[in-house]
Formats: C-alpha cells, structure tokens, sequence
C-alpha cells in the first residue's frame, strides 16, 4: 500500500489486512447493456474493461489473489452470437494482455476445460499462463468454461484413475490430497466471494474452495462494479467475524 500515493477515498478498509484471496462472478453485463438501449456484447465489451480496471487495481493494493468467473460450463447455453461475441472479446483482451504483460506483471492462470476452445484461444491462455509464470505479486485466475461440480469430478476421475494404476488408495484422499486435483491446486481457497449484480446464488462457482468463504452480494452491475464497489465489499469483508466451525 505504501506505493500509493493516498489512500483511497470510500468505505473504510484496512489495506494493512486484506483478504489474501478475493473471489468475484462478473455478472449483469446483459442488463447493463439493456439499461442503456445497447446489445448485451456491448455489456460484456464494457465488462472485459471493467476487469481490467479492477485486476489492476487488485495488484496495485497489494492482493495476492484475484479469481473471476469469466464463462461458465453453462453458458454455452446462450444464443451462439453471444458466445462468440464473447469468445471474440476474450481474444482481444488476451492479445492485449500478453502485449502490456512487461509492464503490468500480472501472473495469469485460468481454471477450467479449454478444450472446447478454438486452437487459437487456447494457445492464447497457454502464452499468457507461461510468458507470467515468474512475476511476482497478484495471481489472476479467469475461470473459463469453468463448473464447479466438473472441477470436483474431474478431481474424483482423476484419484480414481491414480488408484486404478496403483498409484494411490483409497484411505490416501484428504481434503488436502483432494485439493491438489482441482483447477485450482496450489492456491488458497477464498475469503471473500463477490456477486455483483442482485443474483443471490453461487452458479456453480468454486463450490469446494468456498466452504468457508463470506458472501459480498450487491445490486451494481459488473461493469459499474467500480474500485469504490471493491472497497464497500472489502470493508464488509472485515467487519465479519470468521469462526471456521469454533467460536
Ligand atoms: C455475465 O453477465 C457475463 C457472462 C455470464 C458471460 P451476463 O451476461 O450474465 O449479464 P446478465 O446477468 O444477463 O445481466
Ligand atoms: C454466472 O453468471 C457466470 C458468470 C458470471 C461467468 P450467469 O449469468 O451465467 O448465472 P445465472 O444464469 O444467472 O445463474
Ligand atoms: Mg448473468
């Protein structure tokens, strides 16, 4: 926090105890965009900006994780120009990304099948993943055809398949074995989860990693979704009392 100038002005937040890991489903670009008479691309093109603006804004406050449900297993139930709007958007921010990647220094990972990509976008993912792997700081995961129930039975297949080769037993699945299956191995789960938008459920969002993570819901669509929005969930976020199960 000392490299920003001032403090920002807003909710009260203690920058000295932030979460270590913020969790964010980026939803209500399609109303955004009806709100103003535009069509839904127009909200996910306002909302691939917005992301930008908040990951940045994540790294420069000293988060050191940063995870966003960018598409889920389930949209690809929407009407095909929208998904390849989307996918579209999704190219540009990529090629965007990889071209500021010296001066943004932001370590990129997605969660989720790529597979259904096209070869290009996944190639995409794969440059942006390795040219971050060493930076040092924020770790952004875009969740991408991302599920959680399909996280948690590729995991299980995956045991499953180690077990079949002789490999691990059975009685050898901790929660911590188990984690170290998942999109997401190697990083801690949530503190804080937020959902933007007046939708109050998870949508299949890292449903294990969530167990203990505190729920930040507003009505503020995604793209108004502003540094000022973060700071309210922040300070929100240290007003609870986590007790894990204890007391
Ligand atoms: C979130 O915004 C973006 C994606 C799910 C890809 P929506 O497109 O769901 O916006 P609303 O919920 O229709 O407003
Ligand atoms: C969740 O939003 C997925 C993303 C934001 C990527 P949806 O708009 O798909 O969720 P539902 O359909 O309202 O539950
Ligand atoms: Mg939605």
């Amino acid at each position: 926090m000392a490299f920003l100038k001032r403090r920002p002005q807003g909710a009260e937040v203690d920058f000295d105890h932030l979460p270590r890991h913020v969790a964010i489903i980026m939803d209500g670009n399609g109303r955004w965009a009806k709100k103003r008479g535009l069509p839904r691309t127009a909200g996910h093109a306002a909302g691939a900006e917005n992301f930008r603006t908040i990951a940045t804004y994540c790294k420069d406050i000293g988060l050191e994780y940063l995870t966003v449900y960018a598409f889920s297993t389930e949209n690809w139930k929407r009407p095909a120009e929208e998904v390849s709007a989307i996918m579209g958007l999704l190219k540009k921010y990529l090629l965007e990304a990889i071209g500021r990647m010296e001066r943004d220094r932001v370590k990129m990972h997605f969660f989720g099948d790529l597979t259904p990509l096209t070869p290009e976008l996944r190639e995409l993912c794969r440059r942006t993943e390795e040219i971050s792997t060493h930076y040092e700081g924020c770790q952004v995961n875009i969740c991408l055809n991302y599920g959680g129930r399909d996280e948690i039975l590729r995991a299980a297949r995956a045991f499953a398949r180690d077990c079949a080769r002789g490999e691990k037993l059975p009685e050898e699945l901790t929660e911590a074995a188990f984690d170290g299956y998942l999109f997401s191995a190697g990083v801690p789960d949530p503190d804080l989860v937020i959902r933007p938008s007046g939708e109050i459920r998870i949508s299949n969002f890292l449903l294990w990693q969530s167990a203990y993570a505190e729920f930040y819901f507003t009505d503020v669509l995604w793209p108004d979704f502003t540094k000022e929005e973060l700071h309210k969930a922040l300070a929100a976020y240290q007003g609870r009392s986590r007790r894990f199960g204890g007391v």
